[in-house]
């Protein structure tokens, strides 16, 4: 019978790739990106991760233990001639009990040492301890295709019922903030990979998940679980903010809709349109890069502490004017919601503060005049199949166009939007 050498080249390339790719891994290298669940900010992330991390020193321990010897036999048993080659094999045999226990009792032993954190750790994850439990803070999340509402219980409006913002999760930094999490449609995933992850919505299940931001700071979510055409682009935030900038997040948030009064109507005069002309792109109301300004790329805590302050020197009250009227006209208020002015809707995300995030189109694109007016104008190049388009603008069973917005129309609505701060 022929053994075939096996030649040992390509076997030490791997090698040489998986030391490098390990080291990269062990360094930190790449490994800091936007949803990186190696540059944890908060107990959760960090009690999954070194779960993970245990898991892969045992293996890797396993690993180079039944490499070595698979190297050994290789190296030591191969043919080293034409004899060799050519000879029988030696007489076979199997079973041998101190070498089957040991391999046995090796394998449990990985097995638990394994377990101990993991257990540990499904307890800990699973809800907040014990004893932080009266400082919590309560937040309910639900997904919808293709984006995320937040609603706060604790903050109640009067005659009007709890807090909505939607796809921006502003939470108390420091402190567990813990969220139910529920779903209108189908089943989607609750992620923010650096505070805590990952736990589904599912229909009629009320599930929940807890969280802490050890410090104030700017956070990607995503949602997790395949839920339609625009699952990967089912994005959300979450800001945490110290304890007082929190509470006067909430004060303004409870505050209805920014109006522009005729106080400030008069005091802008006859500003010209000329200057608000157009927010159009030369994409054309389809742009083609989703990322967003450098500026914001950067540094986007920054950016969301900036978008929270209206400039009335940059706003054109008539303009303004406008897009409210054609918020009701154009049908877009039995949707979305501005409370304090127009709106019923809430089979759309609440924009009574729209101005005042970083991002629209849940976290698809960065929440900036032109980007908002490629979003209005074409959003079903953005987010395909989504209920905006299909079933707003368009009938999605004829493909009956039932909404139709000029250039000017669709300025007036995004120089109205960016006002609600
Ligand atoms: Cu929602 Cu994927």
């Amino acid at each position: 019978m022929r053994h075939p050498s096996v030649s040992l080249k390509p076997a030490r390339f791997l090698c040489a790739f998986l030391l490098l790719a390990w080291l990269a891994l062990l360094t930190g290298c790449w490994l800091d990106g936007p949803q990186s669940t190696f540059d944890v900010k908060g107990p959760v992330a960090r009690a999954q991760l070194d779960v993970f991390m245990v898991t892969v020193y045992v293996t890797a321990f396993i690993f180079v233990v039944v490499g070595s010897v698979l190297a050994f036999a290789t190296l030591r048993f191969k043919a080293r001639s034409t004899a060799d080659e050519q000879a029988e094999p030696p007489p076979q045999s199997h079973g041998n009990f101190l070498a089957e226990i040991s391999l046995v009792s090796a394998s449990v032993l990985c097995l638990v040492i394994i377990a101990f954190p993991t257990l540990k750790n499904i307890w800990f994850t699973y809800d907040v301890p014990e004893e932080q439990r009266t400082s919590a803070y309560e937040i309910t999340a639900t997904g919808y295709q293709w984006w995320f509402r937040f609603e706060y219980p604790g903050e109640q409006i009067n005659g009007v019922g709890p807090l909505v913002t939607g796809n921006e999760l502003v939470i108390p930094a420091s402190r567990p903030v813990r969220i139910n999490l529920r779903t209108v449609d189908v089943i989607h995933s609750f992620w923010v990979p650096k505070l805590a992850g990952k736990v589904d919505m599912i229909p009629n299940r009320a599930n929940h998940l807890w969280l802490r931001a050890d410090e104030p700071g700017y956070y990607y979510g995503q949602c997790a679980e395949f839920c339609g055409d625009s699952h990967a682009i089912m994005r959300f935030r979450v800001i945490a903010l110290p304890a007082q900038e929190f509470a006067a997040w909430l004060a303004n948030q409870e505050q209805p809709a920014r109006a522009v009064t005729p106080a400030v109507m008069a005091a802008a005069g006859d500003r010209p349109h000329a200057v608000f002309a157009s927010f159009k792109t030369a994409g054309g109301g389809a742009g083609d890069a989703l990322s967003g300004s450098p500026e914001f790329d950067t540094n986007p805590f920054a950016a969301w502490k900036e978008k929270q302050v209206a400039d009335p020197a940059l706003e054109n009250p008539v303009l303004i004017a406008e897009g409210r009227r054609l918020f009701q006209q154009k049908t877009c208020f039995v949707c979305h919601t501005i409370r304090g002015h127009e709106g019923i809707g809430v089979t759309g995300p609440d924009l009574t503060h729209v101005g005042a995030r970083t991002t629209i189109a849940a976290g698809t694109l960065e929440n900036t005049p032109p980007r908002m007016y490629d979003w209005i104008a074409n959003p079903n190049y953005f987010k395909p199949g989504n209920k905006m388009y299909n079933g707003g603008y368009t009938d999605p069973a004829t493909g009956q166009q039932l909404i139709n917005l000029n250039d000017a129309e669709v300025n007036a609505l995004v120089a109205y939007l960016q006002s609600l701060k």
